[in-house]
């Protein structure tokens, strides 16, 4: 069904693939954009609902009102690295998001009421529409990837902030924020694993056979 050629380029950029927080301001070709939203909009979906709404911000006035609500957040969290200053002066120093400089940011949202109250197999598990929202911006990034975008996914922020800030109704989620652009820097490592804030787990350790605990390697 694919060729090797085909499967090299989905693995390739699968490791390529980066969370991104600094870009230019250069504009983004409207196929471009295209092309990112309609792969999120061929994600999976529990029952198929496709909870997901893509509102697009390209408002200088109210990217400056986002990036408020996530600095404001950011400044919170700092409180809980509050005994080991080291970290926190760390965790301070990190650039979390990129909003301001951005030329699109794309709030993604998730729906609980689409579909009604019968969602084929969202009745077990309702939290299945946040992990489709989410399957729907994973494909958005390696849509990004490809098309040499860069993407930053932002959920630094109080939900309500951010649905006052974008006229979102009370029952819809923003489940992120994601800041997108042509940059400079796409480096081949996470920026939290090169700035030493967490490294790459070793996958072994993490495969259980048949029974949580039981490790074996592969
Ligand atoms: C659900 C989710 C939320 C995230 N929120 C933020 C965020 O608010 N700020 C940020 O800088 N990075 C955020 N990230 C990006 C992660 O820090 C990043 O994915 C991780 O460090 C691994 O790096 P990589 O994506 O380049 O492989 C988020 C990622 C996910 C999946």
């Amino acid at each position: 069904m694919f060729t090797e050629e085909e499967k090299k380029a989905l693995y390739k950029v699968i490791y390529k693939r980066r969370d991104i927080r600094t870009f230019q301001p250069t504009p983004i070709p409207e196929e471009s954009i295209y092309n990112l939203l309609n792969a999120a909009h061929h994600a999976p979906s529990v029952g198929f609902m496709q909870p997901w709404n893509f509102i697009m911000i390209t408002s200088q006035a109210v990217k400056e009102r986002l990036a408020w609500a996530a600095d404001k957040e950011r400044r919170a969290l700092a409180i809980h690295y509050e005994e080991q200053e080291a970290k926190q002066s760390h965790f301070l120093n990190l650039k979390i998001e990129g909003i301001k400089e951005s030329p699109l940011t794309i709030c993604v949202t998730c729906d609980p009421t689409r579909g009604g109250s019968h969602v084929l197999g969202r009745n077990s598990i309702p939290e299945t529409d946040q992990l489709s929202t989410a399957c729907a911006i994973q494909n958005m990034w390696l849509a990004a990837c490809v098309e040499g975008l860069a993407l930053g996914w932002v959920s630094f922020y109080k939900k309500q902030d951010v649905r006052d800030i974008l006229e979102i109704p009370p029952h819809i989620d923003p489940v992120a924020l994601l800041t997108i652009g042509y940059t400079d820097e796409y480096p081949d490592k996470p920026i939290l694993e090169t700035s030493k804030w967490e490294d790459r787990k070793k996958l072994n350790p993490l495969i259980y056979k048949n029974k949580w605990g039981e490790n074996e390697s592969l």
